[in-house]
């Protein structure tokens, strides 16, 4: 079964095309991320726009890419939610459309699924049952997965998602929107010895996450190093040395805490948070201390992309699921 994945949920037009025997045959991710940066944050009419405009053109170019026409898919799927409600319905109508006009059967993916199920589409994806760590800019969710649809929540954010605190922290400290992977990059330079940043949550037992706290403590760490209100560029290095040595070590502890209760070793992280290089070495020796080990979706599928939400629709539409006619999105749809 080949398949169309469309993903418009936020500021990445993602158009993928998924061949359930060949795997991914072509994807393309375009961020808007430059249309968003004088805002200091995504701006959800701006973003509907934009996917207005580039979603037709990136079809064609898979299209191209993978020498294929219209004619030879077989269904189409697109992310009908959570996300922002325009912005989601530009991929919806258009994929719910496509599908009509070519006949062909069209099915809504659950964004998060796509995250959780975005390894599956490396070379050497993780045998079910696995331990999922969903860290976007909207999610911290630790998920046990036992198989496509088999999803069960462990822990969450009780308030800010881990790549919101680190926006959040980033824009405090004036770094360039987005503000994870610039704070990320900073904090190579720094010293995360110099101050001592909590790691919220983890003196008790669950596996629930609490970020606010920690933007907190950036706040006054920024007001006692500022003088004259200028925060000088070691300190904004320290700053996002500490903080970040504080989201990651939160993130392992409960990722450890996680595979230990559920008995299962293995884990795959997903969400843009995954791109943080720091996260992503914690957590290998945190798996590989348990005896398991640590899959991860290469970079460009960690962050919004299509091509994940052509994976998981193809398994839906080959389980029988389809959407109607009647085009609808779901702006908050928990897992
Ligand atoms: O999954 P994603 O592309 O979009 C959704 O939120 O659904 O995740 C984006 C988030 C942003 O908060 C961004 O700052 C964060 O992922 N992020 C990072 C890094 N790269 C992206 N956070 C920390 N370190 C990074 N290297
Ligand atoms: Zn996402």
């Amino acid at each position: 079964m080949r398949v169309l994945g469309l993903e418009t949920s936020c500021d990445e037009t993602g158009i993928a095309l998924y061949d359930s025997k060949q795997g991914l045959l072509a994807h393309r991710v375009y961020s808007q991320i430059a249309l968003h940066a004088e805002y200091g944050g995504v701006v959800p009419e701006l973003a509907s726009r934009d996917h207005v405009r580039k979603a037709l053109p990136l079809i064609r170019e898979v299209l191209h890419e993978a020498g294929l026409t219209l004619a030879e898919l077989d269904g189409v799927a697109y992310t009908s939610g959570p996300g922002l409600v325009g912005a989601l319905l530009v991929g919806a109508c258009l994929g719910r459309s496509l599908a009509w006009a070519l006949d062909l059967p069209a099915i809504g993916v659950h964004h998060m699924e796509g995250h959780l199920l975005a390894p599956m589409l490396e070379d050497n994806p993780p045998a079910f049952p696995f331990i999922a760590l969903l860290v976007s800019g909207g999610h911290t969710q630790l998920v046990q997965v036992d198989g496509i649809g088999r999803y069960t929540l462990l822990g969450e954010s009780l308030d800010d998602a881990a790549g919101e605190a680190f926006d959040k922290a980033a824009k405090m400290m004036g770094l360039p929107y987005p503000g994870g992977p610039a704070l990320s990059a900073l904090a190579t330079l720094g010293d995360e010895k110099r101050f001592k940043f909590p790691r919220p949550m983890t003196d008790r037992p669950g596996l629930d996450f609490s970020f606010s706290g920690l933007k907190t403590r950036v706040r006054t760490t920024i007001l006692e190093c500022a003088v004259d209100g200028v925060l000088a560029e070691q300190d904004k290095a320290d700053i996002s040395a500490c903080f970040q040595a504080a989201v990651v070590d939160t993130l392992a502890i409960k990722c450890k805490r996680a595979m230990q209760q559920t008995g299962i070793n293995r884990l795959i992280i997903a969400g843009g948070v995954g791109a943080n290089k720091r996260l992503r070495e914690k957590l290998r020796t945190t798996a590989e201390a348990l005896g398991g080990a640590v899959f991860y979706p290469r970079p460009e599928l960690c962050t919004d992309n299509g091509a994940m939400i052509a994976y998981a629709g193809t398994q839906r539409l080959l389980a029988g699921e389809h959407s109607d006619l009647a085009v609808s999105v779901v702006p908050r749809w928990p897992m």
